[in-house]
């Protein structure tokens, strides 16, 4: 890991005080109802270079704007357009960031050199607390090592970036459990460029046209994110229906009982669940040893269609 920052880490669990670094031109790990971000003032074009510092994150990969309130967003864009704004109304605050055109005041860092801008409004309250206090909008990736599971828990974060960040706000393990779903809505019908936590089927409720995106499809500029390695342990992980009956030093996480003994297993209630506990085990693997994670698969809808995405990512590498 580079150590060309080295600097003191402060905990808080004051949203006020967490602020008060990203007005002075830091950056700053707060929670969010999806995962933790690492944040910093969205205009300030110095404190958004250091969040790339300091996840180590390839610089051809944009930043989401957070804002504490829709009306920010203004400040954000150059064009809203009709999808984003029904959207908006229907899920912010929530788990959801709507791609449109940038304004000219967002530094080109932040977009990676892209003409467009992700914005969304998280729903967890001490994030919006936190929001507020910023006074600006605040860039925000999830605030782990570029490449590593995204942190759902305070501990997560000070895991990967003790020393390199000014401020983890500490709060709550993060409700969901995997990152927003990515709508861009400069195509019309817009189209989802991550799966996440509002599901196809309820945005689909809303604008029944939407499109998934698929790698392949013509013509699609689309998420550069989606190229890299992303939510990845140190374990290598394989998708099954059921735990190898034969295998015994390996992990299991998923939702069938089980009639072999991993040498660590998580059994959960719900997909739900799954999807809550899943990057949370994935570090736990990694402090515990182990080489080998196996996740059952699920079905894919609702929150499914979102974890089966980051499952196959961190079985691809
Ligand atoms: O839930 C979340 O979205 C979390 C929390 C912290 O809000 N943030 C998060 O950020 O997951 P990050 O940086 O880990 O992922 C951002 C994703 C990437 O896949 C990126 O390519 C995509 O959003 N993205 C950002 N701006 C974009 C843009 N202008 N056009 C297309 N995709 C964009
Ligand atoms: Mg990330």
């Amino acid at each position: 890991m580079s150590e060309t920052l080295r600097v003191f880490t402060e905990l808080t669990t004051l949203p006020e005080e967490a602020a008060a670094f990203i007005r002075s031109g830091g950056i700053v790990a707060f929670p969010t109802e999806t995962v933790y971000g690492l944040g910093s003032d969205a205009f300030d074009e110095r404190a958004v270079a250091k969040i790339f510092e300091a996840k180590m994150r390839p610089p051809d990969n944009p930043l989401i704007a957070h804002v504490g309130a829709v009306e920010q967003i203004g400040d954000l864009v150059s064009e809203m357009t009709g999808a984003a704004r029904l959207l908006l109304e229907t899920f912010a605050p929530g788990p959801l960031t709507v791609v449109l055109k940038k304004s000219r005041r967002v530094p080109a860092i932040a977009t990676a050199g892209l003409d467009t801008v992700g914005v969304r409004v998280p729903s967890n309250p001490t994030a919006n607390e936190f929001l507020k206090a910023c006074g600006a909008p605040v860039f925000a990736p999830s605030a782990n090592i570029s490449g590593r599971p995204s942190p759902t828990t305070w501990q997560a974060v000070f895991e990967d970036l003790d020393g390199r960040i000014d401020c983890i706000l500490k709060g709550e393990t993060a409700e969901i459990g995997l990152e927003s779903t990515v709508v861009d809505c400069t195509a019309d019908p817009p189209v989802v460029l991550r799966p996440g936590g509002v599901s196809i089927e309820t945005l689909r409720a809303v604008i029944p046209e939407i499109e998934v995106y698929v790698p392949d499809m013509p013509g699609a500029p689309r998420s550069p994110g989606l190229r890299h390695i992303h939510y990845a342990p140190k374990a290598f992980v394989e998708i099954v229906e059921r735990y190898p009956a034969d295998v015994a030093d390996a992990a299991f996480i998923g939702i069938s009982r089980l009639d072999a003994e991993p040498a660590k297993a998580l059994v959960c209630d719900s997909v739900e669940e799954y999807a809550h506990r899943v990057f949370a085990f994935f570090r736990e693997c990694d402090r515990d040893g182990i080489k080998k994670i196996y996740c059952e698969r699920v079905p894919e809808t609702g929150i499914g269609v979102a974890l089966m995405d980051r499952l196959r990512r961190a079985a691809s590498r």
